[in-house]
């Protein structure tokens, strides 16, 4: 390297010109590396219909780690085929029909167009100064599923990377506005069911609320929070001088898609002064189905009494992993805990006509997501994602009729939304060490993919519909392998 600041430093210029250059291709060559890139797509969702849920791959694509990083690369041909052999067909398969297991993803054709061109196009969408377009089109969507919920003008909030991400935010609102810290953290009380995402207790440890009190409040026979449990323990920790802090109520469980008593949790949390936090981040879009389903939207109803709610588009929306959304009834208790300034931003305040998201959420630099979620909106209407989720509401209890009719199965509780859980009764033997083995075997054969839990100490079998490709045939392909696994099972004994 010459000496900086010498003229002939400067020859170096032109070498290093030609070979960035290699970042930024022309015409001829994007178009070529789009068609590649295209073609590698449609081959995958080609042979969807027919891959498994699940590859058994017993190297676990160990050789991607294998391939350097290198001064001079491979190519996109040649990287193109590495992802096919080594990621796209290996492990999970969350694209197709016939996945059943956690919740679901989705993955639409639409929103993978959505984030190419979020991706190349390179909106800034964490400031209004920035890109007011991306963020405007963040914020709609933002007031699109307020209006779901039923919250006021007031509300506001963000599209985050995901559930997690979403409740976290909501928690770290929640003790701002509740004023939780120090002495006051160990007297203040946290309500949930044990059946709330695992995602809300790391939470609480990550917003430095590790010492605050959890009190798990009973279920009932369906898995729902007891309100008359909730309202007990609320009043005997008042009476012994502990502040409830927060209720979370789930509109959805992951375990079983329950759905607590909205309504009489919030009437609790409003007599008792603490924060209402619905984490829907499963069940909230089923509020989208109230022609079809009055019964199932008159259970979401009352999200909209809560202080927060979080729902995902990466699961019921059926984008992309990497998109969840927050929701607050007053958007000022996000705006109070993360709007920040530095000097070097002071350009971005000539132009606040929105809120940014850098000032609603712990991000600032982000990846543009509102565009996956808008496209497929825009492109396929609402009408069909309605479609879709009604379908996977009535799948969930064609699922529930039909294995609890067969021969050795028992079926859960009617489902709430879209999860049902189920087991296979042996006629001889221990029911958990036979369903641990019916869930492993299904599990290795991978046509398609269901996954396990453990519900008051038993080993259960659970089907959640949520996949927008997931349709009759798949739950009957279910049902036929179900069935045929447990016969074989019940043969080798
Ligand atoms: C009810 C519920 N809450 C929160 C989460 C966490 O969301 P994420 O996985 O997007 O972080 C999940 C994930 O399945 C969930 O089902």
């Amino acid at each position: 390297m010459p000496n900086s600041g010498s003229e002939s430093s400067f020859d170096l210029l032109s070498e290093l010109d030609a070979l960035s250059r290699r970042l930024d291709p022309g015409p001829e060559d994007r178009r070529q590396s789009t068609r590649l890139v295209a073609e590698h797509v449609h081959a995958y969702l080609d042979a969807l219909p027919d891959a498994p849920a699940r590859f058994d791959r017993p190297d676990g694509g160990s050789r991607i780690r294998e391939i350097p990083v290198s001064e001079d690369g491979i190519g996109l041909e040649a990287a193109l085929d590495l992802l096919r052999e080594h990621v796209d067909a290996v492990g999970l398969n969350p694209t197709s029909g016939r996945f059943f297991g956690y919740i679901p993803g989705g993955g639409l054709f639409t929103s993978g167009l959505g984030d190419w061109m979020a991706a190349t196009t390179n909106r800034y969408a964490g400031v209004f100064f920035a890109s007011p377009g991306a963020v405007r089109m963040e914020n709609a969507l933002i007031r699109w599923m307020a209006d779901l919920i039923g919250f006021p003008e007031t509300a506001g909030g963000y599209l985050a990377a995901g559930g997690s991400l979403a409740n976290q935010t909501a928690i770290v609102a929640a003790r701002e506005a509740k004023g939780v810290e120090g002495a006051a953290i160990e007297r203040s009380v946290v309500y949930l069911t044990d059946h709330a995402h695992h995602c809300i207790l790391k939470a609480l440890g990550i917003a430095g609320l590790r010492r605050s009190v959890v009190r798990t409040v009973p279920v009932d026979e369906r898995y729902r929070m007891r309100a008359e449990a909730l309202q007990e323990l609320l009043s005997t920790d008042r009476e012994n001088g502990l502040t409830p802090f927060m209720i979370v109520a789930s509109a959805g469980t992951t375990n079983t898609g329950s759905v607590d008593p909205l309504d009489a949790i919030a009437d609790l949390a409003r007599e008792y002064d603490a924060w209402y936090h619905v984490d829907a981040a499963y069940g909230g879009f089923f509020r989208l189905c109230a022609e079809t389903f009055p019964e199932t939207a008159d259970l979401l109803e009352a999200m909209s009494r809560a202080d927060s709610v979080v729902m995902d588009p990466h699961k019921t929306l059926f984008v992309p992993y990497g998109t969840g959304a927050l929701i607050v009834r007053d958007r000022r208790h996000l705006l109070d805990t993360h709007s920040m300034d530095a000097d070097y931003m002071q350009d971005t305040r000539s132009a606040d006509h929105e809120d940014s998201p850098a000032d609603l959420s712990p991000e600032l630099t982000k990846h543009f997501r509102g565009l996956r979620l808008w496209l497929p909106l825009q492109a396929h209407g609402v009408a069909a994602f309605r479609a879709a989720l009604s379908e996977k509401l009535l799948l969930a209890r064609y699922f529930h009729r039909r294995i609890g009719e067969l021969n050795g199965f028992e079926a859960g509780p009617e489902p709430d939304l879209s999860v049902v859980t189920f087991r296979y009764v042996p006629a001889a033997g221990d029911p958990d060490d036979f369903n641990r083995r019916l869930a492993g075997r299904l599990q290795r054969d991978g046509r398609v993919f269901l996954s396990s839990t453990q519900i008051e100490g038993r080993f259960t079998l659970r089907l959640a519909a949520v996949c927008f490709r997931s349709h009759r045939e798949h739950v009957d392909e279910a049902i036929d392998i179900l069935r045929e696994t447990a016969a074989e099972l019940e043969a080798e004994r």
